[in-house]
């Protein structure tokens, strides 16, 4: 894909950029078009290629929710969606494909995701409508079978399903055509230096300068914020994703989840999508938000997805949904970072007091943001240009809870 569009600047500085970002996914792609709306020179730079299968946005399609168990978190959802609204005039690919938000299970359950009525007592301090539902509704109504009777749901029809692809080939496109941004792939980021209040990255094929840095290389974070001497204590998910084919064509599934008890040594919760005419067609997705084995370094994951995984998620499938075969067809990976600071799933924060210039240093990481794309750019941009944002981030910032590398 060719992507840069300017003479290459490296070497000797022919331009220093207002932003260099670090991390050409969605997150990066989309600080880079807040920053074009204020023409504010961007160079992204992006270690794999655009739209790579590599981090946390491979694979297509995400869970776009209102439900949370806090608050701020219902709040920031339904704050997302102007933000989808006008990235969404830019592409005629729907962006979120609306089906609503089927959350069920054990209501006791806490999970990575919250519980369930935690999150209904967070929707109803925002006025957010929703529906309860009993067991046998939630089987009636959404094709599910054979469930626990403790089990408990709840619908909320602003659920969709993310087309997080077209997400990024709207941005990237955008950015293309934009005289402000620079994308650059192929660009690891093997050294930053600080000279006169500049950030001087360096990559194989070049040295670049920028004023600020936006640091979001998605599962990659501490491979780079190392070479400013801190990093996030982070686990990392190689997570696995299954496709089964449709043998009845008339049934359709929400997007869901299902909070249950945890089983043996594995996870127990599954989620997963509506049939997409943009996403394999006649197959429904259905994946384990668990892993059986979290890795250390993201540079140990291995793309495959896990057997014990995908047995798992089939014998769901086969015991508790219809309509269709409980064998998996695709299959697919992501990777995904996750914060070990309790409570804090996203990090979005300056860097620590102890990195000269670091009020000049926007970092985001961990946790599953997918659904917050366009307003997480728009944060990380305005943090970039002027030093602060207008989004109330305090429940994300780390509270300078960073370590120093050795
Ligand atoms: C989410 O909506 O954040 C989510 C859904 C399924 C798995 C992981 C995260």
């Amino acid at each position: 894909m060719p992507v840069d569009k300017t003479n290459n600047p490296a070497s000797s500085f022919q331009q220093t950029y207002d932003v260099i970002v670090i991390g050409g996914g969605p997150m990066g792609l989309a600080t880079a078009y807040y920053n074009s709306k204020r023409a504010a020179s961007t160079l992204v730079l992006e270690q794999f290629t655009f739209l790579n299968q590599q981090g946390s946005s491979a694979g297509v399609s995400r869970q776009f929710r209102i439900p949370y168990p806090d608050e701020y978190m219902v709040k920031m959802a339904e704050d997302a969606l102007p933000y989808w609204a006008e990235l969404q005039t830019h592409t005629q690919q729907p962006l979120l494909t609306t089906v609503g938000t089927l959350w069920f299970g054990d209501p006791t359950v806490q999970s990575t995701e919250g519980n369930i009525a935690a999150a209904e007592l967070a929707m109803q301090a925002q006025d957010v409508p929703y529906t309860s539902l009993t067991v046998s509704e939630i089987e009636q109504q959404y094709h599910f079978k054979d469930l626990p009777q403790n089990y408990r749901g709840l619908f909320q029809a602003d659920g969709a399903s993310i087309d997080l692809l077209a997400t990024q080939r709207t941005l990237y496109d955008c950015n293309l055509a934009s005289p402000h941004v620079t994308m650059l792939e192929q660009a690891p980021v093997i050294g930053i230096e600080q000279s006169d209040q500049l950030f001087v990255v360096t990559t194989p094929g070049g040295t670049y300068a920028g004023k600020k840095l936006v640091i979001v290389p998605g599962p990659y974070i501490n491979d780079v914020i190392n070479m400013l001497n801190f990093r996030i204590e982070a686990t990392y998910w190689n997570m696995t994703s299954c496709y089964f084919k449709k043998t009845d064509p008339a049934i359709q599934y929400p997007t869901w989840f299902v909070f249950q008890q945890p089983e043996g040594n594995s996870g127990n919760q599954f989620y997963g999508f509506p049939e997409v005419d943009w996403d394999h067609p006649d197959y429904i997705r259905v994946a384990p938000d668990f892993v059986m084995t979290p890795l250390s370094d993201p540079n140990l994951a291995s793309f495959v997805p896990n057997p014990e995984e995908l047995a798992y998620t089939s014998e769901w499938v086969r015991k508790h949904m219809t309509g269709l075969d409980p064998t998996p067809h695709y299959k697919s990976t992501c990777l995904v970072a996750l914060s070990k600071i309790a409570g804090k799933e996203m990090l979005i924060d300056f860097a620590p007091r102890y990195v000269p210039n670091h009020q000049n240093i926007v970092m985001y990481a961990t946790g599953w943001a997918a659904k917050f794309v366009p307003l997480l750019g728009s944060i990380l941009s305005e943090m970039a240009l002027d030093g602060k944002s207008s989004y109330d981030i305090s429940h994300f910032q780390t509270g300078q809870r960073y370590f120093r590398s050795m």
